[in-house]
């Protein structure tokens, strides 16, 4: 466990006069988020000459938000004294759109109160209603291009994903095809809704469902050119029978998969000769099975993706690509559907605090927590 504030700290910062109080979603350990996730209240200074103060509009829960908790991610926040006098702890969360409520002196000339941004990097801590960061910390956004605070909440990690996946795994034209399992995940969407703006086309799988219509209509609606369920695309015969009437000898040059597991390992099976598939995810948890006949007869690629190793890597290039993608939700190609925005008040105690993440959490569904201010 990395401390690297002390109780010194925080109590200077508590005895500062201009301080405002602020709540987190914090833990000590990783483990059930249920065991391990707490609510800390903890004083904000003023910022200094070089900090901006900020505070969060919403901020998501993403699967590799729990995943962080539970230490099964590769990337580990420090824990600190920051928000907690009693013992090192890391603010949950990755994701989240902040507004700026005042700026030092020094920076005065760049931000002003009322700007929008989103972080520059993880491991910050989105779950809490204030803090104090440096410029570096930060992109500032343009909060007029935005329909709603959602797509603003939610633009670094899924829309970033799934142009990386799209743009930069594989040269891919106008009428080339890729395939990709989790359809309905807000990666999926965002690669539909890229893929159409490229004019690629797509086989998009989903769970099967009860009202599984409404939610193929809503993905055509989207721009995916075929959407069927896994248990449609499990049937060899058919599939067989159909997928050279879709394709029309368009080639599937690029598989997504965030599933794993026997679906996936399928899917390579409709992919042209020397196609690549990049896994991002893995909720199945299944392993993901390659026949070798695939690697040997068809040499077919089978890659990785992780955003947060791409962000840390290419830092300028990230931050062009929030821009790019906040014109693009500006130009309506990108919209934000399918998550549900949860009111958490910032007067809530300490208790209600907490319910409102771990309900979020454990229901079934992308969630993203609103802090209001009123
Ligand atoms: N590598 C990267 O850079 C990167 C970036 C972003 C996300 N990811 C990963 O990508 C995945 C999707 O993220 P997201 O935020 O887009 O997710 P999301 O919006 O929460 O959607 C989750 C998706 O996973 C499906 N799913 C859940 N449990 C499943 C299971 N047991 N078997 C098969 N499918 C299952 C859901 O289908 P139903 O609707 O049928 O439940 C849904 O399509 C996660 O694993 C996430 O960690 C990776």
């Amino acid at each position: 466990m990395l401390a690297t504030n002390t109780f010194r700290q925080f109590s200077s910062m508590a005895n500062n006069s201009s301080k405002t109080l602020a709540k987190a979603i914090v833990y000590s350990e990783f483990g059930n988020p249920r065991d391990v996730l707490r609510t800390a209240t903890y004083p904000v200074p003023k910022c200094s000459d070089s900090e901006l103060s900020v505070r969060f509009l919403a901020s998501p829960i993403n699967p590799s938000d729990i995943n962080q908790i539970q230490g099964v991610y590769p990337s580990r926040p420090p824990f600190t004294y920051e928000v907690s006098p009693s013992k090192p702890s890391a603010v949950a969360g990755n994701e989240g759109l902040l507004e700026i409520t005042d700026v030092g002196e020094k920076l005065k000339k760049y931000f002003s109160p009322g700007q929008w941004a989103v972080m520059a990097s993880t491991n910050l801590g989105t779950w809490r209603t204030r803090t104090n960061l440096t410029s570096d910390q930060l992109i500032p956004l343009d909060k007029t291009a935005f329909p709603s605070i959602a797509e603003a909440a939610t633009l670094t990690v899924n829309p970033c994903t799934a142009y990386c996946l799209l743009q930069k795994i594989v040269p891919m034209n106008r009428g080339d095809w890729f395939i990709q399992d989790g359809a309905n995940s807000m990666v999926g969407l965002a690669a539909i809704q890229l893929g159409k703006h490229f004019g690629y086309n797509s086989i998009n799988i989903i769970r099967n469902r009860p009202d599984v219509d409404q939610l193929k209509e809503q993905l055509h609606s989207m721009g995916a050119t075929v959407v069927l369920t896994d248990e449609e695309f499990m049937n060899r015969a058919w599939m067989k029978e159909n997928v050279g009437k879709w394709t029309q000898g368009g080639k599937v040059k690029l598989g997504f998969d965030c599933v794993s597991g026997r679906v996936a390992s399928e899917m390579a099976k409709y992919m042209t000769d020397g196609a690549t598939m990049a896994t991002y995810g893995a909720m199945s948890r299944q392993p993901l099975p390659v026949p070798v006949s695939l690697l040997i007869f068809k040499n077919i690629h089978f890659h990785g993706f992780w955003v947060t190793k791409w962000k840390s890597e290419h830092p300028q290039e990230y931050e062009k690509l929030v821009l790019e993608i906040q014109e693009l939700i500006r130009t309506g190609v990108l919209r934000s559907a399918n998550s549900k925005l949860i009111d958490l008040h910032e007067t809530a105690d300490g208790k209600t605090f907490y319910d409102t993440f771990l309900n979020a959490i454990e229901q079934h569904g992308k969630s993203i927590i609103q802090f209001r201010y009123d």
